[in-house]
């Protein structure tokens, strides 16, 4: 039984400490809810969302497993919607999760609702809670959802650079052996990783007008023409004039991750995950080396025919090639 507020409050935590649990990366605990494992900190946020987010039918949910290049969509996706103001985009400003903020983090604002309701729309959100426990209003919305993801050896070693870098109370992060064996075993934040990626993969094929897929990999050999298809799908596509005068290409160089690092808001800033949430991290450690392949130089020869013979046995059977 929840209270019907908007503060996670306590019986979250009744209901929390009653879940299966496993050793967590960061934070003592991941805890499995609705067949995916979470911190703390993300399953309030995914209990606050699913009591009382409201989704809008003209929203855009941009929704990802953790660290397959969800800034670089957020910046894409932001700078094609406000691309008749590139010089003075609050991207220059504002680290792009500040411009595109969590559904799930909402949780911990002041007055998550109005802060909500206030948005420009039509609105651009994200998420990392899986399809199959997006709140129901997201659904029935019919909204547009984005998603996007990576080859899963490279999204392990990414979070692993980035858990060392999130400040939860001075606590030192896992052994890179011990959550390997974890992240194989589908315990990792919002994991199994392979379930979450199948499911928006599933939705997408069955709903390809409503669920747009994309992969890391596509955007970084052809950034053009996903950028195009991206403005396509958002419903916002560019223009004959707008090609001939090079504002795609104006919005993949704002974009590129060299752009974005340089900027002061992404060397020295800090990104609250969630204003009263006491979770930070600097925002330099959402820009990483934004490269194809960079697992090798970290994982063994084993580890990586571990995960590719899972990744293998998982996405095979539904057309997902990796
Ligand atoms: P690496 O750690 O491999 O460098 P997310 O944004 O989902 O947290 O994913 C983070 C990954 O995306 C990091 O990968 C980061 O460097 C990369 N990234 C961030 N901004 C990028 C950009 N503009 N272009 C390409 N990759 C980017």
């Amino acid at each position: 039984h929840r209270k019907e507020s908007d503060d996670p409050g306590n019986d979250d935590l009744v209901t929390i400490s009653s879940l299966p649990k496993e050793r967590g990366y960061l934070t003592d605990y991941f805890y499995q809810f609705q067949g995916f494992w979470y911190d703390q900190h993300f399953l309030r946020g995914a209990i606050w969302a699913q009591a009382h987010f409201k989704a809008q039918p003209t929203d855009i949910v941009l929704a990802t497993y953790p660290k397959t290049g969800l800034t670089w969509l957020k910046a894409l996706a932001f700078a094609t919607m406000n691309r008749a103001r590139l010089e003075n985009c609050p991207l220059l400003t504002k680290n792009p999760h500040d411009c595109v903020p969590y559904i799930e983090f909402q949780a911990y604002e002041k007055d998550p609702i109005s802060a909500l309701e206030s948005l420009p729309q039509p609105r651009l959100l994200s998420t990392h809670i899986p399809y199959n426990s997006l709140p129901g209003s997201v659904l029935a919305s019919n909204c547009k959802i984005v998603c996007i993801t990576r080859d899963p050896k490279d999204m392990f070693v990414s979070m692993l650079s980035f858990l060392s870098k999130i400040n939860v109370g001075n606590k030192e992060p896992i052994s890179k052996d011990e959550a390997f064996g974890l992240f194989c075993n589908g315990v990792s934040l919002v994991g199994p990783l392979w379930d979450h990626v199948l499911g928006y993969w599933r939705a997408s094929k069955e709903s390809p007008e409503r669920v747009l897929f994309l992969k890391y990999e596509d955007l970084k050999k052809g950034t053009l023409g996903n950028v195009e298809k991206l403005a396509e799908f958002l419903g916002c596509p560019f223009s004959s004039r707008e090609k001939e005068n090079g504002v795609m290409e104006e919005i993949v160089r704002f974009c590129s991750i060299d752009s974005l690092k340089k900027l002061e808001v992404n060397k020295r800033g800090f990104y609250h995950m969630g204003q009263e949430s006491g979770v930070t991290v600097e925002t330099g450690a959402f820009f990483r080396k934004g490269e194809v392949g960079d697992s090798k130089n970290h994982l063994s020869e084993e580890m990586v025919r571990r995960i590719d013979q899972i990744t293998k046995d998982k996405f095979e059977p539904y057309g997902l090639k990796y």
